[in-house]
């Protein structure tokens, strides 16, 4: 039965397919065929590979690669396949960061965070009262910030070698002559039917009358002519005009704030990436308003002179000094941490070795150190993402994490233009105190403000071996579990000498100082939980943390690439 179904779509797509689209890369029986592809879980490529969420937008990097493209070609590729193919997180209507390492040797930070729009206030999100309405901020037209992923992908393509039309037709032919979705995505887009129809104002594609199943086809028109507007338009395809008017249309239909000049105003910014050593290793990160680089740089460093591989991999002693760490960087991350155009975020202090040795002097390795005895330290000084691990043949490493923030973001379709916007206010500190919805509180340094970017946990990085050559590029979605899954990742391969696939799927846990508790995947050490509840450590059991995905650079040069157990990830390369 099911083999009629896809025969029958295959026939339908060839009768419906310009004979253009023949000579590309997306179609029937062409290299990338939306009916017909595979989830492939770890593979070592001699020259370039690419790991993310969906199969589709892997291979779509990777052909990018092969005809002749850089690894900045192919980001650009897999994140607008990944907006078509894998709506619950892969975007045009949200924002992400992106950490490279060229092969002449640069570091390159581009931060495309979404922005609060220029009538947004501190207090938007609380009621007479003053108590937070939090569903205003997580869903619905009124939680979204001004999407940054089209400004961060023109600022990509600055590196890039091919034409950005290029890059952009295989997302335009995958929206508009659909793909098979696979059985995890029609459970979730099933899961999130009636809040779509709550949160939009007009029938979209991702609504059907059945229920979706493996196997259906999701065609996207409004997308694709969306898609073909910033093709044809550049930058301005999106941020001016009909796409930009269609936004600013649907945001009247729900007293949501963005403007048209709010979007016309969007800037990407380039950053300067953070970069310390870690055992002779150089581990490049994302600085604020990302607060992952920061989290990972003092984890390591709390780690470093502790040698975690003679304590052994998830036993007693290396997980619990493991959550005490990441109780007192999290303390941090409340504290100091915001949009460093609008906050003086004391990166030199949270980031010195001196400072970061005292924070965890006084951990005990006998006993749970109460979140209530842990504050930030004293400076005197004024669950849906997705990423992308990429490495081209030349060794340019580029890793990306980008997102709507909750699973379909605000559940809000723009109407006319086909894509779902983002719930990224709800990352900003509505009320100081009051838990976001990863359970992450802040205070003044993350309030809200008109153009600020909000505070964020996302974690590309990438890793330089001893010699300085490619070593490591790696990240995840996750919210506030995210750093903690990169900085695991990182110890595995560094300190336990784990090949890519087991760095990856191995269990995770997580502490983030508030809420007081130790998050544990299911299949986590049974013996170290026992002895971690012993020494009065709260443990939570809970889904999946993280869908983390890695390149590691073998000494032969090979790049084994591993996508994430937890999802439909998938790698491919040549
Ligand atoms: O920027 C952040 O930290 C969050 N908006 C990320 C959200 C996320 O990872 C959800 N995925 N599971």
């Amino acid at each position: 039965m099911k083999r009629i179904i896809l025969s029958s779509i295959l026939l339908t797509w060839q009768l419906i397919c310009p004979t253009q689209i023949h000579s590309q890369i997306v179609g029937a029986g062409k290299t990338v065929d939306p009916y017909h592809y595979t989830i492939t879980k770890s593979k070592t490529f001699d020259h370039a590979s690419v790991a993310c969420a969906h199969p589709l937008a892997s291979a779509i990097g990777a052909e990018i690669m092969k005809r002749g493209g850089n690894a900045f070609d192919a980001a650009v590729a897999t994140q607008l396949t990944l907006a078509v193919v894998y709506s619950n997180a892969g975007n045009i209507g949200g924002g992400g960061f992106l950490v490279a390492r060229k092969s002449d040797g640069k570091n390159i930070a581009i931060d495309y965070r979404e922005t609060a729009p220029a009538n947004a206030s501190r207090d938007m999100y609380l009621d007479k009262n003053g108590n937070a309405q939090v569903m205003l901020s997580q869903y619905g037209h009124q939680a979204s910030g001004v999407p940054g992923t089209i400004a961060g992908l023109f600022e990509t393509a600055k590196f890039a070698k091919l034409p950005f039309k290029t890059l952009i037709q295989p997302a335009i032919d995958l929206a508009e002559f659909g793909y098979v979705i696979t059985e995890r995505e029609s459970i979730a887009l099933n899961s999130v039917r009636e809040s779509l129809i709550k949160n939009s104002t007009a029938p979209s594609s991702f609504v059907k009358e059945q229920k979706w199943k493996a196997g259906d086809t999701l065609i996207q028109k409004d997308l694709a002519a969306t898609l073909k507007r910033i093709r044809d338009n550049g930058q301005k395809g999106f941020y001016e005009g009909k796409t930009a008017e269609l936004i600013v249309d649907e945001m009247k239909k729900g007293y949501g704030i963005i403007t048209l000049s709010d979007l016309k105003n969007y800037h990407a910014k380039v950053r300067t990436a953070l970069e310390f050593n870690y055992k002779g290793y150089k581990i490049i990160g994302m600085p604020p308003p990302s607060s992952g680089g920061i989290i990972v740089w003092q984890l390591m460093k709390m780690m470093e002179a502790r040698n975690l591989a003679a304590k052994g991999f998830q036993t007693i002693k290396s997980t619990q000094l493991m959550i005490e760490a990441e109780r007192r960087s999290y303390a941090d991350r409340a504290e100091f941490m915001g949009d460093p155009d609008f906050w003086k975020v004391p990166l030199k202090t949270l980031t010195s070795d001196v400072y970061i040795q005292k924070r965890i002097a006084d951990y005990d390795s006998t006993k749970a150190t109460p979140s209530t005895g842990i504050k930030a330290g004293v400076i005197k000084e004024s669950e849906e993402t997705t990423h992308i691990s990429i490495i081209d043949k030349d060794g340019n490493m580029i890793s990306i994490t980008t997102t709507l923030n909750n699973s379909y973001g605000s559940r809000t379709v723009v109407a006319g233009a086909g894509f779902i916007m983002n719930d990224e206010m709800d990352d900003f500190s509505v009320k100081p105190g009051v838990a976001n919805m990863y359970g992450a509180v802040g205070g003044e340094a993350n309030a809200i403000a008109p153009g600020k970017r909000m505070l964020s946990s996302m974690t590309p990085t990438v890793v330089l071996d001893k010699n300085n050559k490619p070593f490591i590029v790696a990240g995840t979605p996750g919210g506030t579990t995210i750093p903690t899954s990169v900085f695991q990742t990182l110890v595995n391969i560094i300190d336990f000498d784990m090949n890519a696939t087991d760095a990856v799927n191995k269990p995770k846990f997580h502490h983030q100082w508030l809420p007081d508790e130790v998050m544990i995947e299911k299949d986590f050490n049974a013996d170290t939980k026992k002895q971690l509840l012993a020494m009065g450590y709260k443990i939570s059991e809970r889904g999946a943390i993280g869908r983390t995905e890695v390149i590691k650079v073998l000494p032969d040069g090979k790049r084994e690439v591993a996508a994430d157990k937890r999802g439909d990830d998938s790698v491919a390369g040549f």
